[in-house]
Order: C-alpha cells, then sequence, then structure tokens
C-alpha cells in the first residue's frame, strides 16, 4: 500500500531540483553508491580511514572494532581529547577565525573566535578542577542555549568528565530527577534568561529541584546579571569567583576512545527516562563526518542550527560536529517568533547564515505567519536548508524550498535519534531531484532494513525499520540498566538495531518515516513518552486513572491528549477548571512543551476484558471520532456514548 505522500510524489510530476548548481563533496548517485557500497562491504576500513584523516588522535588505535556478548567497541587502544579536536587543533591556522556568534533575544550578542573560546574553556576546565571532579565524574548542566553552555561541555570533554545537559525548559521535577538518577556532582546553572520575553529563572529551578530531591551536589553559576542571585554558602559558587588560570599552565589529558563523553535523558515506552550514555571517538567521528558531508561545512561557512543545544541534536549539529571541522556557528538563545515573526530571517540577513538547520515545527509555524515576514529579508546568503527531528510533510517542506531557499537550496531531510547520535539517514545536497518529506538514502557504513513482524525485508509497504550493524555513533548503554538497553535496542545482540521507528522503503531504495512503533510521541520535535505522562497523572490526588495518546496537530506535528478519570471526591461540577488544573500539572511536572492539547474527563477507560486499555479506539475518540471496528474484546462497549 503506498502512502499518501508517495502517491502525491508519483502524482506531481515537479523535480526538485535547486537552480543553482554547487560542488558538493558528494556530486553524483554513482560517487555516493559507490562510497557507500564500500563502506557497508568493508565497515573496519571504511572508519578506520576516516577516522585517521578528520580526527586528532594522541595514540593511534589498533583495533577498529571489537564486539561482546554484551557491549561493542570501537577504535580501540586510541586515545584523544574531544575539546582538543574541536579547539587546539585549529588553532595554528585558524586562531583569529570567529568560532561562535550569539545573539540573544534582546539583541544582545558576543563572538569569540577559536582562540578565544579556547582560552575560556581552559578557564572553565580548571575552575571545574577545584571541585576535585574526576574522569568519569558525572556533572550536570542546566543552561539556556549560550556560550556559557558550549563552554561548559568542551570544558567537561577536556577533564574527561562526563557532561549531562538537561534542557533549560524542563521543570525542577525532571532536573531533580535527571540530577538524582545520573548521581551528578556538580549542577552547572545560570540565574536565567529571557524567552518569549519570559524570564526563565534556572537558579531559582534548580534550588527547588535540590529541595525536591534533597540533592548534595555542588552548584556552579555564571551570573549574567539578569537577576540577583541567591546563594546557599557551602554549596554554591559563582564561576567569576575563580581565580583567572594561566594557559601555561595547562595540562591536557588524553582519553580511551570509549571514554563517557556525554549523558542524554530521553523518553522511551516506558514511565521512566533512559540516560544514553555517547563514548568519545565513536560519537565524534558520526558527528563530525555527517556534518562534513551532509551539510558540506567548511571555513566559509556560518552555520545555524536552531536546535536547543539540551538536546541531541545541538550536541551534534551545534557543537561536537561544527566545531571539530573548525567550522563558525552561530547560536540564538530565545523564541524564534519574538519578537516577531520576522526573527529567523532577520537573524540569517544580519549575520549571513550559510546553511540552516531546524525542525519542521519551527518551519510550520514561520509558513503560518506568511510568506511576507521571509520576503522582507535578504536571504540570499542561504546555499543549504536542513530538516530534523519529524516529518516534514510535502507543502511545508515545498514551503521551505521554494519561499525560504528561493528555490536554490538543497534540503536535507535529516532522520536519526538520540541513541544514534548522528544522522543516519539523509537526502545528499549533490544528489537531487530531491523528494519532500523523504529521509532518502543511508549514511556511509548504515545499512537500513524496513521489515515485517517475521523480521522479511519489505518494498513499498510500512514495516518496521532496522538498522543492521552498530555504527561509531551509537550510545553504548543507558546509564546504569544495560539489561534495558540491551533489550530494547538489540534483542537479537549487535545485530539488526530496533530503531522503534515505522518506514516505507520505496522502489529506489529511499526511506520514507512514518512515526514511532511505541508509546512515544513527538511534539515539536520533543520526544515524551505516554507512559511518563501518565505515571505523573496517576501521582496527581486528584486522579484514579489516566492514559494519553497521540494526535496529529497541523502546527506540532504530534499533539498530546489525556484521558482522566477522577477520584470519587472529586467536584466534577467544575469540569473546566479541573482540565486547566491538570493542563497546569504536567507542564509544571515535565515542562510546559508538554501541556495537552485536549482532555477528556471520563467514568472509565476502554478496557479489554483482561484489563489492557484499547488506545486505538482512544485515539479515534481523541479525533473526535466513533471507534468502529471489532470491539467485542471491550469490558463495556457502551462506555463510547458516554465518553461522546
Ligand atoms: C523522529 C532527534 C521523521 C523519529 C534527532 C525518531 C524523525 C525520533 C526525523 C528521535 C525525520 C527524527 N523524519 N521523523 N527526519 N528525525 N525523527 O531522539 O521518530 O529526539 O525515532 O532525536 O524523532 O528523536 P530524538
Amino acid at each position: 500500500m503506498l502512502t499518501s505522500s508517495v502517491q502525491n510524489l508519483l502524482l506531481s510530476s515537479r523535480q526538485y531540483t535547486p537552480s543553482i548548481k554547487r560542488k558538493y563533496r558528494i556530486n553524483s548517485l554513482e560517487e555516493y553508491e559507490s562510497k557507500w557500497k564500500e563502506s557497508v562491504e568493508n565497515p573496519e576500513a571504511f572508519w578506520s580511514k576516516e577516522a585517521k584523516k578528520h580526527m586528532s588522535w594522541a595514540k593511534d588505535f589498533h583495533t577498529v572494532f571489537s564486539q561482546g556478548k554484551s557491549s561493542f567497541e570501537w577504535f580501540l587502544g586510541g586515545e584523544l581529547n574531544l575539546s582538543y579536536n574541536c579547539l587546539d587543533r585549529h588553532l595554528e591556522r585558524k586562531s583569529e577565525k570567529i568560532a561562535l556568534i550569539w545573539e540573544d533575544e534582546k539583541g544582545n550578542s558576543k563572538k569569540f573566535t577559536f582562540s578565544e573560546l579556547h582560552k575560556e574553556v581552559c578557564q572553565m576546565a580548571s575552575v571545574l578542577k577545584s571541585f576535585y571532579l574526576k574522569p568519569k565524574d558525572v556533572v550536570t548542566i542546566y543552561l539556556s542555549t549560550s556560550p556559557e553552555l558550549v563552554i561548559s561541555m568542551l570544558a567537561c570533554a577536556r577533564i574527561g568528565v562526563v557532561h549531562n545537559v538537561v534542557f533549560a525548559g524542563f521543570s525542577p521535577e525532571s532536573l531533580g530527577a535527571r540530577i538524582k538518577a545520573s548521581s551528578s556532582k556538580l549542577v552547572i546553572t545560570s540565574d536565567g534568561f529571557y524567552r518569549r520575553e519570559k524570564f526563565i529563572p534556572l537558579k531559582a529551578t534548580v534550588d527547588e529541584a535540590f529541595q525536591k530531591y534533597s540533592l548534595k551536589s555542588s552548584v556552579l553559576v555564571f551570573d549574567r546579571k539578569a537577576e540577583k542571585i541567591s546563594l546557599k554558602t557551602g554549596r554554591d559558587f559563582l564561576v567569576s569567583d575563580f581565580p583567572s588560570m594561566k594557559l601555561e599552565d595547562e595540562s591536557l589529558d588524553f582519553f580511551s576512545s570509549e571514554h563517557p563523553l556525554f549523558l542524554m535523558y530521553t523518553s522511551g515506552s516506558t514511565g521512566v527516562p533512559k540516560g544514553l550514555l555517547h563514548t568519545s571517538a565513536g560519537y565524534l567521528l558520526g558527528a563530525l563526518l555527517t556534518s562534513y558531508y551532509l551539510f558540506n561545512l567548511t571555513d566559509e561557512d556560518l552555520f545555524w542550527c536552531t536546535a536547543d543545544i539540551g538536546w541531541i541534536t545541538g550536541h551534534s549539529y551545534i557543537v561536537y560536529g561544527p566545531l571539530s571541522l573548525g567550522t563558525s556557528i552561530f547560536l540564538y538563545e530565545g523564541g524564534l517568533q519574538t519578537p516577531d515573526p520576522g526573527r529567523l530571517w532577520r537573524l540569517i540577513e544580519k549575520y549571513k547564515i550559510t546553511k540552516l538547520h531546524t525542525a519542521p515545527t519551527a518551519i510550520r509555524l514561520c509558513r503560518q505567519a506568511g510568506d511576507k515576514w521571509v520576503k522582507k529579508y535578504d536571504l540570499s546568503s542561504l546555499e543549504l536548508l536542513g530538516s530534523v527531528g519529524e516529518s516534514i510533510n510535502q507543502k511545508t517542506w515545498e514551503w521551505y524550498f521554494d519561499v525560504v531557499g528561493g528555490g536554490q537550496c538543497p534540503i536535507l531531510d535529516t532522520w536519526w535519534q538520540t541513541e544514534t547520535g548522528s544522522t543516519m539517514l539523509s537526502a545528499f545536497p549533490g544528489l537531487a531531484p530531491f523528494k519532500p518529506g523523504c529521509a532518502s538514502r543511508p549514511f556511509f557504513g548504515v545499512l537500513p532494513k524496513v521489515v515485517g513482524s517475521s523480521g522479511h525485508p519489505l518494498l513499498n509497504t510500512k514495516g518496521s525499520l532496522i538498522l543492521e550493524h552498530p555504527v561509531p555513533s551509537m550510545a553504548r548503554t543507558i546509564y546504569q540498566d544495560h539489561a534495558r538497553y540491551e533489550k530494547e535496542y538489540w534483542p537479537e545482540g549487535f545485530l539488526n538495531y530496533k530503531t522503534g521507528d515505522a518506514a516505507l522503503q520505496d522502489e529506489d531504495g529511499e526511506i520514507w518515516i512514518h512515526g514511532r512503533t511505541d508509546d512515544v510521541i513527538n511534539v515539536s520535535g520533543h520526544r515524551l513518552s505516554t507512559m511518563e505522562i501518565e505515571s505523573f497523572l496517576s501521582a496527581n490526588e486528584l486522579i484514579a486513572e489516566a492514559s494519553c495518546v497521540s494526535i496529529e496537530d497541523s502546527l506540532t506535528g504530534q499533539a498530546l491528549c489525556c484521558f482522566v478519570i477522577l477520584r470519587e471526591s472529586t467536584c466534577e461540577k467544575n469540569a473546566e477548571g479541573i482540565k486547566s488544573l491538570i493542563s497546569n500539572y504536567i507542564s509544571s511536572s515535565l515542562g510546559s512543551f508538554a501541556k495537552p492539547k485536549k482532555i477528556f474527563l471520563l467514568k472509565s477507560l476502554p478496557k479489554t476484558r483482561s484489563g489492557k486499555i484499547l488506545r486505538r479506539t482512544l485515539r479515534t475518540l481523541a479525533e473526535g471520532k466513533k471507534p468502529e471496528g471489532d470491539l467485542s474484546t471491550l469490558e463495556d462497549a457502551t462506555i463510547f456514548e458516554s465518553i461522546l
């Protein structure tokens, strides 16, 4: 069965080829196919060659890949420092080149050359050392998308400390749970920042998290002079109170390839978020090579990835990928539509951004605001566009191509996951014509397959997406839960990595993503677990039981819909008041991005006789329709009358 997007495409005779032909690192299908074939036929030779060519090693690796019963490793015997790879090695040729330009919502801006950024990172590394942190200790970072965040991450990497960046939109509850679960010795934060003209108080949120979870770590605060900071003696310290170090005193350590680099907590199909652990060399190679072959980053680029650094996209395509290639990055802190929907385009004009990587939700919002906001600005500096995090539908893709790119820029629809560390599927810029909304081809070394329930390969039919072999950038474990890692991703040993996504491979071998096959939903590119939300809801004293599903949303891709059964004692008369209480409860428990679009208050949930909630019927109900088909397994089929 063909999906509607594939059908639309077949019906449309339009060829999506940029009108300007530029040269890329891969320029023809033949070139791509031959390199891809080489990369999957002899993966060790491929990865070894690329790792030696693009990365700086203090000690060469002797074994490219090794696999045991419960783990796999890349580049054994090798030693390196990721901060050195992102900074020091560029100093000889690029010390005065811009590494980072930052602007906040109020229009304040800062610029750092590679030499200045290097100095800041070394200084921060010396501050971190005063906390007696040892390699492999974990530090949680709760900061906005700012130079301080980039500096803190690279300072951790410099001394072999594992960073655990928590998205600055998370609530005290979610933050506290992540600090605790990661056994963080230190938390780095700032007073706060402005987003959509609202002050986001980071330090106060940290204080609340510490109180809620009785945490004992130290807290290190960047004073950005946005708000008065209250410091708890003996626990809280200001970065600015530490003495400046002399650069010549700096000693640089090197770490093994598999040294842990960072944790990233993300939602899975159970109620407990999982801390995916990424290690050093393989992760860097994935972020670097995809930046090199897909985004074709060069010394001439100013690359803007609009993701928040608190998510994996920000880690790989703001920090590690571009900086390891010595490419200048642009950072923006604040709402993309603040003070008006022209903000994004004005920034591109002002800074002459050459390549833009953003999320479908942001594109949909801009499209909704109207072409006039885009047309007001000169976007002729743009050469390439990227999309990441969720499916981009055909109309949005076309608008991105025509209105933003002026028909001159390739669009890379990139598919990957927190778990894979770097892009696994993407269109390649030199391989036009493009198929709108298609994640296209595997990156080098990646062997994707779409399979049916018994594991047989499917063509032109929707199935489960798997990746046949481990690639270097994949997460190595779930922190303190290796059994869950193996069970969830590698149920057959280190063969056939389970992505949890559904997909369709078309006759050209190109892959279309069809969303999750589990209970993870994707709201504006934020991963949420329905189980996690359900467990928060059930913990509320007003609520007896709850079930959550996703519904389609023209702006956010998917939206959250909750079905709630109240406790008997709860007054049901004020239904609207209770709904708004529940809505606020979810956003304060998880963060405002998790606010439900719809809440239904019910007397009971549609359950089978064995007690299993029939989610498919809830989905239909959420769309305002009456569930049809076989409902004979339901305990009480009349329940729908009362719901509708
Ligand atoms: C979804 C974000 C369609 C997918 C990098 C995946 C996509 C999940 C795309 C991972 C895309 C990501 N088209 N869906 N181009 N990219 N996804 O871990 O369901 O935040 O499994 O990583 O986002 O989300 P995560």
